[in-house]
């Protein structure tokens, strides 16, 4: 016959359940709040020198601007030999030339690709430059967002297209290409340039949102895979830092620039920082990990909120792009 707890007993065992839950719950926010900000402030990444000695190369792609830029001039300062690869040959030798008056004893190969519309031959010019160098590290930076927020439906072939070629096809291709020459040494770092934008699906970027979410996933499989084969694979999330792609000139809380955006990458790899989820995404930035923590742990519960507020903001940013770009066709017709 079952045991009658009678009303009181149903109470207790009601109200201890309840406690249980409330301090387990309790102890999950704690455990994960504190090692968000250990991760974020005080714990320190894998060191670079652990994917390869001084004088081992490493590969950048969209090396010429804005974080690659940085990536190449960081890395440089680390005793990495770099290969870069980019669109405009002019601004890859500008790069090249500047690392080299800083770091002379820094071996440079430059290679221009437009990953856009890159061919077989262009993949095997790469090829060729990596071939038979100690490849330490891989930074998949190149990346391509809209020009402005834009709907689905009126989003130009070619703006797409290239999206995807460039985000997602050239990186997968790079990768595969560059792979095979860090395999040998049993180990190397993989580091991808993620977005918020991917983390969260976004509305008017949503070739761009879900090119970087694929990245996001494509990173983490791939970290699993080559975990057991001594390869570190990374996936950056990061919001907004200075740069000609997110067309903001002045630094902010919340918007680093790519100096110091590149310093905390390079410094948390390995680290998880305001990311929740896989070891192998990290969101290092300090303000940036604070937004990614709220975004995912703390208003995850309410994301169709969060997806119809991500759409106002955006509706509203193609609204000024707009009108910026019809004030500056009239300016142009007046002083011509
Ligand atoms: N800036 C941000 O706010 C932000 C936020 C989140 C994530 N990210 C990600 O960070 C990465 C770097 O962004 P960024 O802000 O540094 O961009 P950026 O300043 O616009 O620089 C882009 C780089 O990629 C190269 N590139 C562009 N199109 C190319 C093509 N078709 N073929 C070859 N190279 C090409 C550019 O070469 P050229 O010299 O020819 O221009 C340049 O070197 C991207 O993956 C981006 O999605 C940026």
């Amino acid at each position: 016959m079952p045991y009658d707890l009678g009303p009181l007993g149903v109470q207790n065992a009601l109200s201890t359940t309840l406690i249980g839950v409330g301090a387990l719950s309790l102890a999950s926010i704690i455990y994960t709040v504190g090692r968000v900000l250990l991760s974020t402030f005080v714990l320190p990444g894998q060191s670079l020198s652990s994917f390869g000695p001084k004088g081992s190369w490493a590969v950048i792609t969209g090396a010429s601007d804005g974080l690659g830029k940085e990536f190449a001039s960081q890395l440089a300062a680390k005793g990495f030999d770099l290969i870069l690869a980019s669109r405009t040959k002019s601004k890859l030798d500008n790069v090249a030339n500047t690392i080299k008056n800083k770091y002379s004893s820094t071996e440079i190969e430059t290679i221009a690709i437009d990953f856009s519309k890159a061919t077989d031959k262009d993949y095997s010019n790469l090829q060729a430059l990596v071939e038979g160098k100690k490849i330490a590290i891989l930074i998949n930076n190149v990346g391509q967002s809209h020009s402005i927020p834009v709907p689905f439906a009126e989003t130009e072939r070619q703006e797409m297209e290239s999206i995807i070629n460039i985000n997602c096809h050239a990186t997968l291709r790079v990768t595969q290409l560059v792979l095979p020459h860090m395999l040998p040494n049993k180990k190397g770092l993989i580091l991808t340039m993620g977005s918020l934008g991917g983390l969260t699906p976004t509305p008017l970027l949503a070739t761009y949102s879900g090119s970087k979410a694929f990245l996001q996933q494509w990173s983490n499989a791939l970290a699993g895979e080559l975990a057991p084969q001594g390869i570190t694979v990374h996936f950056v999330q990061a919001y907004l830092i200075t740069s000609a792609m997110s067309k903001i000139k002045k630094a902010s809380i919340i918007v680093p620039n790519e100096k110091n955006f590149v310093k905390s990458a390079l410094s948390k790899i390995g680290r998880r920082g305001g990311s929740v989820g896989f070891a192998s995404t990290g969101s290092p930035y300090w303000s940036h990990a604070v937004v990614t923590f709220a975004i995912t742990y703390l208003l995850g519960p309410m994301s169709n909120l969060l997806l119809v507020i991500n759409r106002n903001m955006h509706v509203d940013i193609r609204k000024r792009a707009l009108r910026k770009a019809e004030r500056d066709k009239q300016q142009g017709k007046k002083t011509s």
